[in-house]
């Protein structure tokens, strides 16, 4: 992992973090591996426009390269979307040694990651996200995939990126939405693993967050310390098979939360809102399952509720039959993929730092938890 500047080798990708670090993949292209591949970069219509200039202007090598836009959003992250780039890169007569560099948010990546683990049973992909959900959680680890139906990521591989370049000048042109919705994959990581993050978030004040420009040190610094801690999960359980489990709080009714949009084709409630809202609940359930003290408890879902207070008024404002969609989200919640033997199971926290990872929850607690977003 190299980041601004330093390397520090932790697993078979290598991470490359900074204010320039894009700079870094025009020496990466130069080496032996990749100096005749076929070169392929996804983009949407967003990260076209904004962010492949800034590429290319950094890696004149990428002007050989052959751009495949797909549509933006969730919705795109489907079958129909991979298949159209499997027959591109199809007619473009891709060969095992092509490279696909994903340019995006986590849908790009994501898609790309997806595509670029069954095409031709496997060929190297590289990552750039531009978006914070991108750079703090999507784009490291290794988790490709596409949702099936209104069921998120239902389809998809542990496939890692030879490469992930997180070059924070990207967000200069994310609009807040984005911002505030990746945002929610930092707060999980310093609940989840930092506490001394988590006690400087809440200095920081849900109402200043925002106000801050991303080139600010704070902001470098909690994207820096969210990726590393990551990272340093995946190594030690790439396969989730334990401890990346803890990665998960929040994302049980998170995922269930956005299911249940796309579902119902609401499309205004994004990944990050959804697993803000998941955490809520699962702070909920932490404090009644896990032993989180009521002020902890207090303290975080008062932050969350202030920060993300839209996006709570969004799901009460498209319920109109509290008890059929609390019922829904439970029947939604049986798809998760961390559910054995048709047990619904969580990671909650013990308290911010401490996660406690396949905490099982009875109907009539999810029940309750659900409702504190209603509340
Ligand atoms: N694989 C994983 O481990 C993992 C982890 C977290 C999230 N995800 C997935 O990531 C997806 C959400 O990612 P997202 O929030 O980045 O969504 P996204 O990819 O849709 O990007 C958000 C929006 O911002 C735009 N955008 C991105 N970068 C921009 C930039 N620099 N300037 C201007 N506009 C820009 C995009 O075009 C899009 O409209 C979900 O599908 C989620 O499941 C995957």
């Amino acid at each position: 992992m190299i980041l601004s500047g330093r390397v520090v080798t932790i697993s078979r990708t290598r991470i490359h973090c900074g204010p320039s670090a894009i700079q870094e993949l025009h020496t990466m292209l130069l080496m032996q591996e990749y100096r005749n591949s076929r070169i392929f970069v996804l983009v949407d219509p967003n990260t076209g426009k904004h962010c492949l200039p800034l590429l290319a202007e950094a890696c004149p090598e990428l002007g050989a390269a052959s751009v495949f836009e797909i549509e933006g959003g969730e919705e795109s992250k489907s079958m129909l979307t991979a298949q159209k780039i499997w027959d591109e890169l199809l007619a473009a007569k891709a060969d095992r040694h092509s490279l696909l560099i994903n340019l995006g948010g986590g849908v790009v990546t994501d898609m790309g990651g997806f595509v670029a683990s069954a095409f031709k049973r496997g060929i190297p992909y590289i990552n750039i996200p531009t978006s914070l959900m991108g750079m703090a959680d999507a784009a490291v680890g290794g988790k490709t995939g596409v949702n099936l139906h209104n069921l998120k990521n239902q389809l998809g591989f542990f496939y890692s990126p030879a490469a992930v370049f997180i070059d924070t000048r990207f967000l200069k042109t994310l609009p807040e939405t984005h911002l505030r919705s990746g945002f929610a994959e930092i707060v999980k990581s310093a609940l989840i693993g930092d506490a001394i993050l988590w006690r400087r978030i809440l200095r920081q004040g849900a109402g200043n967050i925002f106000a801050m420009n991303t080139a600010d040190r704070i902001w470098q610094e909690m994207i820096m310390k969210t990726v590393t801690f990551k990272n340093r999960i995946v190594c030690q359980d790439f396969r989730e098979l334990k401890t990346r489990k803890i990665l998960n709080f929040g994302h049980t009714i998170g995922h269930a939360v956005e299911s249940l949009h796309l579902g119902n084709d609401k499309k205004t409630l994004l990944h990050g809102d959804a697993v803000a809202l998941g955490m809520i609940a699962e702070t909920w359930l932490s404090n009644i399952k896990a032993g989180l003290s009521d002020t902890e408890t207090l303290e975080i879902i008062t932050f969350l509720k202030t920060l993300y207070h839209k996006q709570c008024g969004l799901l009460k404002s498209s319920v109109t039959d509290t008890t059929r969609i609390l019922d829904e989200l439970c029947n939604l919640l049986l798809h998760d993929k961390k559910n054995k033997n048709g047990e619904i199971r969580f990671t909650l926290i013990r308290s911010a730092g401490k996660p406690k990872i396949n905490i099982t929850a009875g109907r009539d607690e999810i029940r309750s938890a659900l409702n504190t977003l209603f509340e």
